[in-house]
């Protein structure tokens, strides 16, 4: 008997950790109903990543799923912009052709209610970009939140951030929007900075990788071999491509633990930092309730393993 699909929604900003993220989900169609794309502004400005998301699909020979029309600019703050550690398009130094694929009319906070609505209790969304797509939802519709499974994001820092000392840029990009969701209600996993220093991609895996010799595994080899180039031997970093892992197979996770989660919106040094409270172990608090599942470990090599059968079997697929 053929498993039912589990309906998912993938928001992010394209970028080359969001990149491999999406054929990570694409070629996990046995398991993912994916119905839609939706980019939002952050590594890149928004036109970007949605160009970004359409190039991708394409390459993977995926144009059937569709890709929404996002938000510009934070909900609140102005438009903060990041590092240019993706390169000037976002995709590193990959070259491909301009998308013929077009973006939906329809806006990204729209489509993730009309599917929450489709499928109650088991729309899943795996969010790697900064948050705003979502808390809009949250915002416009007050039942958006009551109707969702689960959200899987990439991003926070409990011990410190990568954009500034205390916050991870997907939350610091719009730490308003990140905060409306971790108070949402919706149960969170968080895959944060701590665990994406674990997972590392060596030299050899991506040799690996690009000796497959298809088109997306080429792409993904040149994106994640110019972090590699760049790691001093540690090995790649790939942050977004840890949630997708988690989502398809959450055995490759080792260790969590259940935390209550707030974002610090006040402005000053702390801002957009993700700040943790255990609520089991040392630091017990009774009258917090957990928000999110933070993960902490994992399986570095089952982890590589996925991306590389994730790429093989998308080229195979396109044969
Ligand atoms: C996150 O920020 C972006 O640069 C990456 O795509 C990832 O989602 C890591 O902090
Ligand atoms: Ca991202």
């Amino acid at each position: 008997m053929e498993l039912k699909k589990r309906p998912v929604i993938f928001d992010c900003d394209p970028g080359v950790d969001d990149a491999v993220a999406l054929f990570m989900m694409l070629a996990a169609d046995d398991q993912f109903d994916l119905l839609g794309v939706c980019p939002v502004d952050g590594n890149k400005s928004l036109w970007q990543t949605e160009k970004n998301s359409c190039i991708l699909l394409e390459l993977a020979g995926k144009t059937e799923i569709p890709v929404f029309h996002g938000a510009d600019k934070a909900l609140i703050a102005e438009r903060r912009v990041p590092e240019n550690i993706h390169g000037a398009t976002g995709l590193g130094g990959v070259v491909l052709p301009d998308p013929v694929k077009t973006v939906e009319k329809k806006y990204a906070w729209d489509f993730m209610y009309e599917m929450a609505k489709k499928y109650p209790h088991e729309l899943e969304i795996l969010a790697v970009g900064p948050y705003t797509n979502i808390a809009t939802a949250m915002l416009k519709y007050p039942d958006f939140s009551s109707l969702v499974k689960k959200i899987v994001i990439m991003g926070g820092a409990i011990t410190g951030g990568n954009q500034t000392a205390a916050a991870e840029f997907n939350v610091w990009a719009d730490a308003w929007a990140a905060r409306i969701m971790f108070q949402s209600g919706i149960p969170i996993v968080m895959i944060g900075l701590e665990i994406c220093f674990e997972g590392r991609i060596s030299g050899e895996w991506v040799k690996k990788i690009d000796s497959i010799g298809g088109p997306v595994s080429k792409v993904a080899a040149q994106l994640i071999g110019e972090r590699e180039v760049h790691s001093k031997g540690k090995g790649a970093v790939l942050c977004d491509a840890i949630a997708a892992a988690y989502m398809i197979d959450p055995s490759i996770i080792t260790v969590t633990d259940e935390e209550y989660v707030e974002v610090d919106v006040r402005g000053g040094y702390s801002y957009g930092a993700t700040v943790g409270k255990r609520c089991g172990g040392m630091y017990y608090a009774s009258n917090v309730i957990p928000n999110t599942t933070i993960c902490w470990h994992l399986d570095d090599e089952k982890f590589c393993q996925l991306i590389y059968d994730s790429c093989k079997k998308l080229d195979d697929q396109l044969q």
